[in-house]
């Protein structure tokens, strides 16, 4: 194929570079469009078909199913590593050795206090208060108690900034659901694993020790795991676009926090619940609710179902709808709500509406039942899935940053009043 793309308008003919990746994905380089033609940009509403950076972090193949990270298969990586590993990899480029990996997971310990103050901030909200939205101010005002993790121009300053961040966010992860729930906000302890400490700072009773559970353990790692990056989806995209302005690690992950909320993207997870709760009351009409997705007048809309690049199938749903059976039967849970997900799958994979808008199942349809049988409230689940995708965040922030990319400014099409000299209001 020619290395060049040719763009004709009008009677000019414009000639612009073609890049391809290391995945043969081929992209026309249009650095040069709007000096070239005089002024002329492009349009495409969601960005379907415009990339907004090359990156060697996350790799997805929307037709084939594919999905790794810096190389790595995440069916391997889910088998194989734990979620700090993964992070690691996702964040340096390589999965660590065994030394690295117990300085970065010592670091992360040593910076994993959170101002006391806070506790005045999650004080001030009240007990009806979306975590989302608790989460995303917490994150922001981290940089009120930690200044010097906005200036990351050296490398040293970067690594304190993500070693901070990895410290203290499942700090306020644990104490966001604990102040709902009445409990006291505690830490847990530098003599656990980063996964164990999340499970105990959530779960531990004032007036019993906690007891890890290995099943617990294991699923949740494999969720984060799952979660932990996905190319330049929505809220990487955020953290990307703050970012680009220089502003700090910490307010662009509250920014991406504020995106991931958002139903039709990580608030899914939610949804897909709720979703699957109203079904069950409803009968376990499966059908009802089938008519309703696809009825144009009407709003609904299958959630946990439908990607914007998984054409296929979403590798992690295959993975995540498997550890559900297992944690369910280790845990001794029998959820009906899992019989009438899997009854919703098999309905629309057989229903020519999804088939022929290619619409399976995604990360969310399955998650959430597995987040309720660990006993996690279901307003926290699109919490689990920002801490998860936190080192994915993390690695495209660092990214941009080292890359110098220049501040995100798309253009538009203007499409308002032409010129008008202004009225009086007497005369209005
Ligand atoms: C995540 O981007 C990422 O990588 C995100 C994510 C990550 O890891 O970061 O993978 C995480 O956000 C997963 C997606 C979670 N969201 C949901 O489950 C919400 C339900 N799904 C949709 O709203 C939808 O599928 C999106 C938002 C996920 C994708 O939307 P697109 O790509 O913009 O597709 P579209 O809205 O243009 O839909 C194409 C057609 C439309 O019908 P027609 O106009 O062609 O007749 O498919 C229909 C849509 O109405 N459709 C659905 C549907 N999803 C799409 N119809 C019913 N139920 C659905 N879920």
């Amino acid at each position: 194929m020619s290395d060049i793309a040719k763009l004709q308008i009008g009677d000019n003919q414009y000639e612009f570079p073609l890049i391809t990746g290391t995945e043969n994905e081929v992209a026309i380089d249009i650095k040069t469009l709007r000096g070239a033609t005089g002024g002329v940009t492009t349009i495409d509403p969601g960005y379907k078909n415009t990339g907004s950076c090359q990156s060697a972090i996350t790799f997805l193949n929307g037709e084939e199913g594919i999905l790794r990270y810096r190389g790595y298969s995440i069916e391997e990586l889910a088998e194989k590593a734990d979620f700090l590993e993964v992070a690691y990899a996702l964040i340096f480029g390589e999965l660590p050795t065994k030394e690295q990996l117990e300085k970065f997971h010592s670091d992360i310990k040593d910076k994993s206090i959170v101002d006391d103050d806070i506790k005045k901030i999650i004080d001030a909200f009240p007990k009806n208060a979306h975590p989302m939205g608790v989460l995303s101010s917490l994150t922001s005002a981290l940089t009120a108690f930690n200044p010097s993790s906005v200036n990351v121009d050296s490398e040293e300053d970067m690594y304190n900034s993500v070693v901070k961040i990895l410290g203290k966010f499942p700090v306020l992860v644990a104490w966001t659901m604990r102040k709902k729930q009445g409990l006291p906000l505690n830490y847990g302890s530098k003599s656990l694993g980063y996964v164990e400490n999340v499970l105990k700072m959530m779960f531990e009773q004032p007036n019993e020790e906690y007891v890890q559970n290995e099943v617990l353990v294991n699923a949740l790692d494999k969720l984060l795991i799952l979660h932990a990056d996905h190319e330049q989806n929505c809220s990487t995209s955020t953290v990307r676009i703050v970012g680009s302005s220089h502003a700090g690690l910490f307010a662009s992950l509250s920014a991406g926090i504020s995106a991931l909320w958002g139903p039709l993207h990580g608030g899914a997870n939610q949804a897909v619940l709720e979703m699957l709760e109203a079904i069950k009351e409803d009968g376990g009409d499966t059908k009802k609710y089938m008519a309703k997705a696809k009825d144009k007048n009407d709003p609904f809309r299958l959630m946990g179902f439908g990607h914007r690049v998984y054409k296929n199938f979403d590798p992690r749903a295959k993975i995540i709808k498997v550890a559900a059976d297992e944690v369910l039967k280790e845990l001794g849970v029998n959820d009906p709500i899992l019989d009438i997900a899997k009854g919703l799958e098999q309905e629309a994979l057989n229903d020519e509406y999804f088939v022929k808008r290619k619409l399976y199942p995604n990360v969310d349809f399955y998650s959430g039942i597995i987040y309720r049988a660990m006993g996690i409230p279901v307003e926290m689940f699109t919490v689990m899935f920002a801490l998860g995708r936190l080192p994915g965040w993390i690695a495209q922030w660092r990214e941009m940053r080292l890359g110098k990319e220049p501040i995100g400014r798309p253009r538009q099409v203007y499409t308002g009043e032409n010129y008008r000299a202004f009225k009086d209001i007497s005369n209005r």
